[in-house]
């Protein structure tokens, strides 16, 4: 199956940072992009600026993403961009781990469950997992307390699940770089754009692309 011509996207947290200018670059490539975002009025200031559609999800929530998922039918490109990074240790009492698994593994998991039947009947799709070095166990997994954990538990499905996956969707994982948004910090060297390019090329990847891998700056990175 190819390619339609406006695929409809999902990129979740797209209100702000990478995950806005992912939404910017599908839309500026022909996409019918919905972003999703906690904060309701935040989520519809950023859709009306970039012109996209927008739903509110707390991915802490699966009943407010089971909704939604429900309610649109599915899309053909999932971006799993929506993150959260905390530095408490893993053994301390203020420790993230659950919500982190829940917003950067269980979320995006259930978000391909329930959007499988949609790619049955299409025969095309594209997920994009919002990884990160510091998820990456090549790079000594240097992320913070459950930041670190999570990723590579995304990495790990974003392997495992092309066995699964039906033929035609593609799923791959991406390192944004250090990226100047709220969770990056204003030291950091990429620009938005800079960090939302892979990704962008990832959900737009043509039948010969790759699926089950690691990207950073459009070439395979270490695992
Ligand atoms: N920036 C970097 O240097 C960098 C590096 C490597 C990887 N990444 C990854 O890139 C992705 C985007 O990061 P960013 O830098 O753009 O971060 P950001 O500016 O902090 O944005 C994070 C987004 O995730 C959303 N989010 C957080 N918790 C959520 C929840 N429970 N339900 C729904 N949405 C939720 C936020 O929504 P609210 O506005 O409601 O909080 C926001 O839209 C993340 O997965 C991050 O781990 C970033």
């Amino acid at each position: 199956m190819t390619r339609p011509l406006h695929p409809t996207a999902l990129v979740t947290g797209g209100n702000r940072g990478i995950g806005r200018a992912i939404a910017a670059g599908l839309k500026a490539r022909g996409c019918n992009v919905t972003i999703t975002a906690r904060n309701a009025d935040e989520g519809r200031d950023a859709a009306a600026l970039l012109g996209v559609g927008f739903t509110r999800v707390d991915l802490t929530d699966p009943d407010s993403y089971f909704e939604m998922m429900t309610r649109s039918g599915g899309f053909d490109i999932l971006v799993n961009n929506a993150g959260v990074l905390s530095h408490a240790s893993l053994l301390a009492p203020d420790s993230d781990f659950d919500d982190a698994m829940q917003v950067m593994v269980n979320a995006p998991l259930d978000l391909v469950r329930l959007n499988v039947p949609h790619w049955r009947q299409s025969g095309w799709g594209r997920v994009v997992n919002l990884s990160s070095s510091w998820g990456a166990h090549a790079e000594g997994l240097e992320g913070p307390g459950a930041y670190g954990v999570a990723k590579a538990a995304l990495n790990a499905l974003t392997r495992a699940l092309p066995r699964d996956l039906p033929p035609g969707v593609k799923i791959n994982a991406v390192d944004p770089g250090w990226v100047r948004t709220r969770m990056g910090g204003e030291d950091a060297p990429r620009s938005v754009e800079q960090g939302a390019d892979t990704a962008v090329w990832l959900a737009l990847l043509p039948e010969d692309g790759p699926t089950g891998g690691f990207f950073r700056d459009r070439r395979p990175a270490d695992w």
